[in-house]
């Protein structure tokens, strides 16, 4: 059986679908062992109800560390699933291969700083783009960076909005991000 560990900062809708997917079996052999997340959040609620352990690491002094010390040392895979706070690069480096992230956007276009949220999907709106979607990707130092592990899309429509693109990218994300976790773990 796989460790998991998920690090979120919001609704966590996609943490429902991931742990879902596990008790459907979609997602094969992992158990979540922790939800940490960088605030009060709802989905730290969700994890509970599915009698997940939780944590709560606020940004601030020593938040690094925090987390660092937090993740338990048998962990297969972290999943940032809507984590808002930056890691460390060392970080990082300790855990580069077994830590992914879901990106509301088809990078390489669209990621770096300051590219989460309706920020994506207004910045997708302003250039006119044909197509937008959904990026699963390694965590890297770099900024959304990482080698791409799993990828889905759709036309962006005349009349789309940054609030329709939110809805159409997070049925890509239900869609990829368990597959892209069964894909890693299960390979
Ligand atoms: C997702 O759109 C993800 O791409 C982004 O944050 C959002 C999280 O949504 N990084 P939810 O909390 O899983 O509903």
């Amino acid at each position: 059986m796989k460790n998991l560990v998920i690090l979120i900062s919001g609704s966590g809708t996609n943490l429902q679908r991931i742990i879902d997917c596990i008790d459907n079996g979609e997602i094969r052999n992992v158990k979540v062992n922790l939800v940490i997340a960088d605030r009060e959040c709802f989905g730290l609620e969700r994890a509970e109800k599915h009698n997940i352990q939780t944590q709560i690491i606020k940004r601030g002094k020593d938040f690094s560390e925090k987390l660092e010390n937090a993740i338990p040392e048998n962990t297969d895979l972290i999943v940032l699933a809507g984590f808002l706070s930056i890691l460390k690069p060392e970080f990082c480096k300790k855990w580069e291969g077994k830590m992914i992230n879901i990106h509301p956007a088809l990078l390489p276009k669209f990621g770096g700083k300051g590219m989460w949220g309706h920020h994506v999907h207004n910045a997708v709106i302003e250039a006119e783009e044909k197509e937008s979607g959904a990026t699963v990707h390694f965590v890297t130092s770099g900024i959304d960076e990482g080698e791409i592990i799993l990828q889905g899309k759709f036309d962006v429509e005349e009349n789309d909005t940054a609030e329709t693109l939110a809805q159409k990218v997070h049925q890509i994300e239900y869609d990829i991000f368990p597959k892209a976790i069964d894909l890693v773990l299960n390979k």
